[in-house]
């Protein structure tokens, strides 16, 4: 594990490590219910990895792990250092060999189109610039390599939509995530074209799929 120089001490990301750092701990408990439904997305977007080279941005507690294709050499990167421990534990006890790494998604520290394929879920709403993580993304894609998202995002019904931004303040301020972000516009706005994307929770969850 080491980290990558100053950019994860930037003050808006020093708040998502402090806030992650604390609640690392916690993150599986919490998560518990939830991963009833959520583990079905998540096999179901691994199923989609290509073999080769794959970059798990914001691997976290490494709940993703158990789903890893045999064929695949997974790098995974988190900013938060307590999230990376138990990642860590978790791929020694399941018998994983990624390859795990301090890193923030908006200063990657990997030459260009060096990746296959990259995977994210559920991180993107705590990113503090997602436009600038999701352009660092394409920027280490091979050209035609895949991006895949498991995202939630703000609600496309207007009065579900509004509230979610009333919302999101105390949302930030007590969880560290925000719940209103348009993680599809911001997939085109870092450069991706053919996006393909599928809903999930009457459309608060994506599915992403996106080509560099
Ligand atoms: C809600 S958790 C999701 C963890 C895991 N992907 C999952 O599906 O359970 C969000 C993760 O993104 C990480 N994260 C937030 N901002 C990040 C950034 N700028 N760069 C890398 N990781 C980041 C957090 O530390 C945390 O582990």
């Amino acid at each position: 594990m080491t980290a990558s120089g100053s950019d994860l001490a930037s003050a808006a990301s020093a708040t998502v490590r402090r806030r992650y750092n604390r609640s690392a701990r916690f993150y599986d408990r919490e998560q518990a219910m939830m991963e009833r439904v959520a583990g079905r997305w998540r096999r179901e977007l691994w199923s989609r990895v290509p073999n080769g080279e794959v970059l798990e941005v914001g691997v976290g507690t490494g709940i993703n792990m158990k789903f890893y294709p045999p064929g695949a050499q997974v790098t995974g990167i988190d900013i938060v250092e307590n999230m990376l421990e138990r990642a860590t534990a978790r791929a020694a006890k399941l018998g994983v060999a990624a390859d795990l790494r301090q890193m923030d998604v908006q200063h990657l520290d990997f030459t260009d189109a060096h990746f296959d394929c990259v995977v994210a879920t559920f991180v993107f709403c705590s990113v503090p610039d997602p436009v600038a993580g999701l352009e660092e993304v394409r920027r280490v894609l091979k050209p035609g390599g895949v991006l895949l998202l498991l995202e939630h995002v703000r609600s496309e019904n207007r009065v579900l939509g509004k509230l979610m931004d009333l919302l999101n303040p105390v949302v930030v301020r007590v969880a560290g995530a925000n719940i209103n972000r348009e993680t599809v516009a911001n997939v085109y706005a870092a450069g991706f074209d053919e996006v393909a994307v599928s809903t999930r929770m009457r459309g608060i969850v994506k599915l992403i799929e996106a080509r560099a």
